[in-house]
């Protein structure tokens, strides 16, 4: 291949990372090629809010939550509730898109229970989860939800001693450790044995009979085998676990769950490398199959199937955009700074998450050499992306990272007095502003002085 095929190739296959209405359009202003999203000219929106900024682009929010909608459809008709999970990323405008796709919400905590509400999502709609759930997150989760997810017999016990001065209790799930993980990074699974969430089945029978004794209205059960996988394969045996247990109940009990969730976590491409990727068909129609006939050979009534996707619903949808500095060269590396990196994303860091990106202007420009990306926070594990191929980027050039919707903004900070970025809502040619920049002012405001 020669290098202008090389570097169309390369450059073709990082823009299918972006968001489907991603292009590269000639600025009006000075005719130079730009990438733009949903019609927006990404590095007008720069200048125009600053940088760092994260853009969601709404026609790739509808089409991930098409996508989940039709697989459903057709693998499981009928019985099937999608909740997205709002740790990827919380704020009141997402919390509303997800009323115009008719799907749950789930929270952890009061806070993002408080933006459920703030958002006008209705109760029936919001479900809790939380593995080690203050007073705080147990009143609002009682008062305010649809679903609350048990996480532990302990939680049962505070849960039951607070129903007499409740009008109304939401519905209990429980949740149950099924003992197999997905393959992912450690620190990201949650389904082994040894895992600090959900109980054992053992616990989840002891459970049962004590919502039973109390009369609370249990109606689910749930897992979640971690996050960002690509193979349902173990989803299968964790399935069999759950399946087991529901066999179990349905002859000592008589009670069967209404509601079974196996949780989210279906990943995402990030860079290039990481493509072609199996689309969410795949990891739908893997649990639907597994979970109807697994009911069927043990003569278990079929359940509502509620998924709980986070990072595959938004994560597409979201670009981060900075703004470079002067390029500088160490003993073996070059580095190009930009202007975020650590606070506003910290996966990386935390457990090697690996990116791509692209220039905003003439992004088509040819590979020059291979960049690390670096923030300027101060941490030498602020390395945003190692060892990509980009062109020469000049100081104030502004640079795109594709898939930055989910978990990022969830878990950024103000490291060095960073400030949080603004947050733009993209359709249809006009970008809004959903989450304004924080200010100097925002940093201050819960600070005293020393008495
Ligand atoms: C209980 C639960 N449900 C759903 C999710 C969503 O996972 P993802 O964003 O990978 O789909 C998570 C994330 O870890 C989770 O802990």
């Amino acid at each position: 291949m020669n290098t202008d095929m090389a570097t169309q190739e390369l450059w073709q296959r990082r823009l299918s990372l972006f968001p489907i209405t991603a292009a590269v359009q000639p600025s009006p202003r000075q005719g130079t090629p730009v990438l733009t999203v949903a019609g927006c000219d990404l590095e007008a929106l720069a200048h125009a809010h600053g940088t760092p900024l994260y853009c969601f682009d709404a026609a790739t929010l509808d089409a991930a939550a098409a996508a989940y909608q039709r697989s459903l459809a057709a693998h499981y008709p009928g019985r099937s509730t999608v909740t997205y999970a709002g740790k990827a990323f919380c704020c009141k405008a997402i919390a509303q898109w997800t009323q115009r796709q008719g799907f749950w919400f789930d929270c952890t905590g009061a806070g993002e229970i408080a933006v459920a509400v703030a958002a006008g999502v209705p109760q029936q709609r919001i479900l809790v989860h939380g593995v080690n759930k203050s007073d705080e997150d147990l009143d609002a989760a009682l008062r305010h939800a649809g679903t609350l997810v048990v996480d532990n017999l302990a939680e049962l016990h505070r849960c039951a001693g607070r129903t007499q001065a409740l009008a109304a209790m939401p519905h209990l799930w429980l949740r149950v450790r099924p003992g197999v993980a997905v393959d992912t990074h450690a620190y990201r699974q949650t389904g082994q044995e040894d895992s600090k969430f959900g109980m054992s089945p053992q616990e989840v029978l002891q459970a049962v009979q004590l919502c039973r004794a109390h009369s609370l209205p249990l109606t689910g059960l749930h897992f979640h085998q971690g996050s960002h996988f690509h193979d349902p394969a173990p989803i299968g045996p964790a399935l069999d676990t759950v399946l087991h247990l529901v066999a179990e109940l349905a002859s000592t009990t008589g009670w069967q769950p209404a509601s079974l969730s196996p949780g989210g976590g279906w990943g995402v491409p990030y860079h290039e490398d990481d493509l072609p990727h199996r689309d969410v068909d795949a990891y739908v129609s893997f649990v639907a199959q597994r979970l109807i006939e697994g009911c069927a050979a043990r003569g278990l009534d079929l359940p509502t199937l509620h998924l709980e996707p986070g990072r595959s619903l938004v994560a597409r949808a979201g670009v981060a955009l900075y703004r470079t500095g002067v390029e500088k060269h160490s003993a073996t590396r070059r580095w190009l700074p930009i202007d975020g990196g650590l606070a506003d994303n910290p996966r990386p860091a935390l457990y090697g998450a690996r990116y791509s990106a692209l220039p905003v202007r003439a992004p088509q420009r040819p590979v020059a050499g291979t960049t690390w990306i670096a923030g300027p926070f101060c941490e030498s594990g602020d390395v945003l992306i190692e060892a990509l191929p980009l062109p020469l980027l000049e100081a104030g050039e502004v640079l795109a990272v594709p898939v930055s919707g989910a978990y990022h903004l969830a878990m950024q900070s103000n490291y060095n007095g960073a400030r949080k970025p603004a947050v733009l809502w993209l359709a249809d040619g006009a970008a809004h502003v959903i989450q304004r920049r924080e200010t100097i002012a925002d940093l201050l405001a819960r600070d005293a002085d020393l008495p």
